[in-house]
């Protein structure tokens, strides 16, 4: 099946949904509009890469340690932070559909759909679109909407409203007390716990403080599954540093979280992009982006905030958030990297789910995740469900249960339970059969290329942990 495409998209969504990783939010009431719940595979995942990112920052790099700041924070933050002012996307309307979209998105959907293989006709809509953005230039953008003739998909009619600005921050009522806001970003929790980490720490530059938690944002043009959510999670790091190192580390950041991707084994659908639209924080950012099965979007944004956000706060808290080193006294730059997490189950889900065509002639749908992030490592089945062999399987499967994340099934024939196996990406399988009895041994199956083996059971918990462990991959990364 090929992945550039709407069929190959909606066959992920449903896979997604009929082995448990993702469901849309408040189903039985007809669902929440972008936004989603992670089902027991899905979690398992979800935590799986949360780890493997956790541990390639926290724990490669003796210099950066996390924290997990409150979702929920004073307002004057993201007055500080410019978001009350300045974290807007344009809308319009399309007055005959009442469906609302962001203006660009709808430009650039449009070129891709209509001027992929006229290069330079795309290249300057692209142009004049990025410069219009840059000087807020709405007019020019609502001429290009009517001059390229944009249809609204539901109402089919061009009959749009002007262009307008539109805040997304999602704001909660606080009783008598100013209004509160969910937080669009994590960063601003490790802007505002700084200090608190320099002293605790004994912190010194450069050093970087991650984290990983939930972001909301009020997107007009939610859709394409989990890629764009209102509620998602981020994982982000800020790296603190010498103003005068800013270029070095930028470039520093860029490439060891390009790498970190590459590792993640589908390299040819990956690629780093310079901005041209910066975000108000911003001095410089470039994007890695993921070839998904809509084309090429962000998943990890590597931006240099300078000191933008450090001295908004000291301006705003009137404490001072600064350095105090080799007798000067300076606020450090901040070099960011912030990979959306969702956007990268996406992706992983995306490179991983394949249909194979077997030598039998049948076809099998296997999910070729990388081991270290299955959410299941090893299944333990019994050949038939008699002559004792369901109480060896279910002996096995309890004495490594501590160690590893089993499961053991029962329920169907052999045949059956490995292609479910297959389905949800688990990389190895232990079958007991009559020869266990007499050899204590087991058949062992590797997902991917589906040979089997012999191994004795006191082996198979050493087994999951060499094919499956996180240490190998850490390893290589360090
Ligand atoms: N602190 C910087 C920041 O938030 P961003 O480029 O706006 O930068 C960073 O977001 C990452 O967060 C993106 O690369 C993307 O992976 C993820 N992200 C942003 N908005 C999202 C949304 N609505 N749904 C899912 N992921 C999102």
């Amino acid at each position: 099946m090929k992945k550039c495409n709407d069929h190959f998209f909606d066959f992920l969504v449903s896979h997604a949904k009929s082995y448990g990783f993702i469901f849309p939010s408040s189903e039985i009431y007809g669902g929440l509009n972008a936004v989603y719940d992670y089902g027991p595979y899905g979690i398992e995942l979800k935590n799986n890469i949360k780890e493997f990112w956790w541990k390639s920052m926290t724990f490669l790099h003796e210099n950066i340690v996390g924290i997990d700041s409150s979702i929920l924070m004073r307002s004057e933050i993201w007055d500080a932070s410019g978001h009350v002012n300045e974290f807007n996307e344009l809308l319009i309307d399309n007055k005959d559909s009442k469906k609302r979209y962001r203006p660009d998105i709808l430009i650039k959907e449009h070129v891709e759909k209509h001027f992929s293989k006229n290069l330079r006709k795309k290249e300057n809509i692209l142009f004049r679109l990025s410069k219009s953005l840059k000087k807020k230039d709405f007019l020019d953008l609502k001429t290009l909407v009517d001059e390229l003739n944009i249809r609204d998909s539901i109402s089919k009619t061009k009959n749009w409203t002007k262009i307008r600005h539109f805040n997304m921050m999602f704001q909660i009522k606080n009783e008598n007390k100013k209004d509160l806001y969910l937080r669009p970003e994590t960063a601003q929790g490790i802007f505002c716990n700084f200090n608190n980490v320099i002293k605790s720490n004994r912190m010194k530059i450069p050093f970087g403080i991650a984290q990983i938690g939930k972001s909301f944002r009020n997107e007009i043009f939610a859709r394409k599954f989990i890629f764009r959510m209102r509620e998602f999670e981020q994982m982000e790091m800020q790296f603190f540093i010498f103003p005068e190192e800013e270029k070095k580390w930028y470039e520093y950041w860029k490439d060891i979280r390009f790498k970190w991707h590459l590792f993640l084994g589908d390299q040819k659908n990956y690629k780093l992009r310079d901005h041209d639209h910066l975000a108000h924080y911003a001095s410089a950012g470039s994007d890695i982006e993921y070839n998904f099965p809509f084309g090429f979007q962000e998943v990890e944004g590597i931006h240099s905030r300078r000191d933008f956000d450090l001295k908004k706060h000291e301006y705003f808290s009137k404490k001072k958030l600064r350095v105090f080193e080799s007798r000067k006294n300076y606020i450090p730059y901040v070099i960011e990297t912030s990979l959306g997490l969702d956007r990268l189950f996406l992706a992983i889900f995306t490179s991983s789910l394949k249909e194979e065509k077997l030598e039998n002639g049948n076809t099998r749908i296997v999910l070729k995740l990388p081991p270290y992030l299955s959410p299941i490592k090893g299944a333990i089945f019994p050949l038939v469900k008699k002559d004792g062999l369901p109480e060896t399987a279910k002996k096995i499967f309890n004495d490594f249960k501590i160690h590893h994340k089993l499961i053991y099934d029962e329920k169907e024939s052999i045949g059956k339970l490995y292609r479910r196996q297959d389905a949800i990406g688990t990389p190895l399988c232990f079958t007991v059969d009559y020869e266990t009895i007499e050899t204590n041994t087991v058949t062992m199956r590797y997902r991917d290329s589906m040979q089997q083996k012999r191994v004795h059971i006191k082996d198979i918990c050493r087994i999951i942990k060499y094919e499956t462990g996180l240490e190998k991959i850490l390893k290589k990364l360090s």
